[in-house]
């Protein structure tokens, strides 16, 4: 049986942070808090590997690439990069967060919302937003849906828009990565340790997202570079990617663990996007090693003589080792890291691992 020192002795120190090496800050950086996602790496761990086996120009691939992690870093180490992921609110939100912004045309855009009047909404409220939200927060997250339409920047807003009406929801505040019931009276809040009340109201949120998405985006333009960024909304299974890659950065769905379409539920009900959950990989363990497997057989048989597959999985279960040869991938080296988990209700020991591999 593995002991928690047998653990401790085969960690790999240059890829455990602590706290103090690497605050919350840095860990969400300009873009990479620019909307809430459960199940994103830290940007530093990218970082590393860019560093180790990549150079500039490189084509970096990122097959499940989520809330676009890998190739905001990949972006800005120099390299071209390029992901597909199946939901289309997390492709979204990658291309936002690595788009170029033209800082006139920004400004542009948030003098014209800040400065509209509400307009009457035109449409009643589905179902859904009448169950989650409060009457005035629906009215407010609906007028700004019909204000961002001539904007310049549409999907930047749109990610705005998800946002606000994730933190408008009538979700209990200690229990918002998939409340279950809304919360329509006061109730006994453990993260904030006081009675809490449902939130009514979305225009606040929304006012202060909007600067805070323009100070980040500003923040990411310091290190941006040119270099081309592609996010593909398709199945990873599938997709191939746009030419010789030079070095995978992934980490795919674990089995059972978060449903990916599930989390942003408010953005596909307000932004109107196409949900593809039946072809999400990870919604039960059924056919999850298959599906990984084609998904890296893919990448591997894209890369360059001598590329490299880096994958991080939390891998208890030890599917990989099969799931690696499936994909025609042999294993040259097993990380073991441990995650600095913030407090709260997910606080803990947690490791997880990187896998490097070769084709
Ligand atoms: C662990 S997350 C990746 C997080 C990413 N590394 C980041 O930092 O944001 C796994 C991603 O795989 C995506 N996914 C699940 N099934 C997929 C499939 N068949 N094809 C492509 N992406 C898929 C999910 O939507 C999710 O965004």
């Amino acid at each position: 049986m593995t002991t928690q020192a047998d653990l401790y002795a085969d960690l790999d120190l240059e890829l455990s942070w602590s706290e103090h090496e690497l605050p919350e800050r840095e860990r969400t950086k300009h873009v990479h808090r620019l909307h809430p996602y459960l199940g994103k790496f830290v940007p530093q761990l990218v970082e590393v590997f860019l560093h180790r086996y990549a150079q500039p120009g490189d084509l970096v691939w990122d097959p499940f690439a989520g809330s676009g992690t890998t190739l905001v870093e990949a972006n800005a180490f120099g390299a071209r990069a390029a992901g597909c992921d199946v939901s289309a609110f997390n492709c979204l939100l990658a291309r936002v967060k690595t788009a170029a912004y033209e800082p006139a045309a920004l400004l542009a855009d948030v003098v014209r919302l800040s400065a509209e009047a509400p307009m009457a909404v035109s449409a009643p409220p589905s179902e859904y937003l009448e169950r989650w939200f409060a009457p005035r927060a629906v009215s407010e997250l609906l007028s700004f849906r019909e204000r961002i339409a001539g904007t310049i920047y549409l999907d930047l807003w749109r990610v705005v828009l998800s946002r606000a009406a994730r933190s408008a929801r009538l979700a209990r505040h200690d229990d918002l990565d998939f409340p279950k019931a809304p919360a329509t009276s006061e109730y006994e809040c453990s993260k904030h340790r006081r009675t809490c009340r449902p939130v009514e109201e979305a225009e606040k949120f929304l006012r202060r997202y909007v600067r805070d998405a323009v100070q980040r985006v500003q923040e990411f333009a310091d290190v941006r570079s040119d270099e081309p960024v592609t996010v593909i909304h398709g199945d990873a299974r599938i997709v191939e990617p746009p030419g010789a890659v030079d070095l995978v950065i992934t980490s795919p769905p674990y089995p059972g663990l978060i449903d990916y379409h599930g989390q942003h539920a408010y953005a596909y009900e307000l932004i109107g996007l196409e949900r593809r959950d039946e072809d999400e990989i990870g919604r039960g363990v059924r056919g999850y090693c298959e599906g990984v497997a084609a998904a890296l057989r893919r990448a591997a048989e894209a890369l360059v003589p001598g590329g490299r597959v880096v994958v991080v999985v939390n891998d208890s279960r030890r599917l990989y080792d099969r799931i690696l040869e499936e994909a025609g991938l042999q294993l040259e080296e097993r990380l073991l890291r441990h995650v600095n988990r913030r407090t709260g209700r997910r606080a803990g020991e947690y490791f997880e691992e990187v896998l490097v591999a070769r084709a």
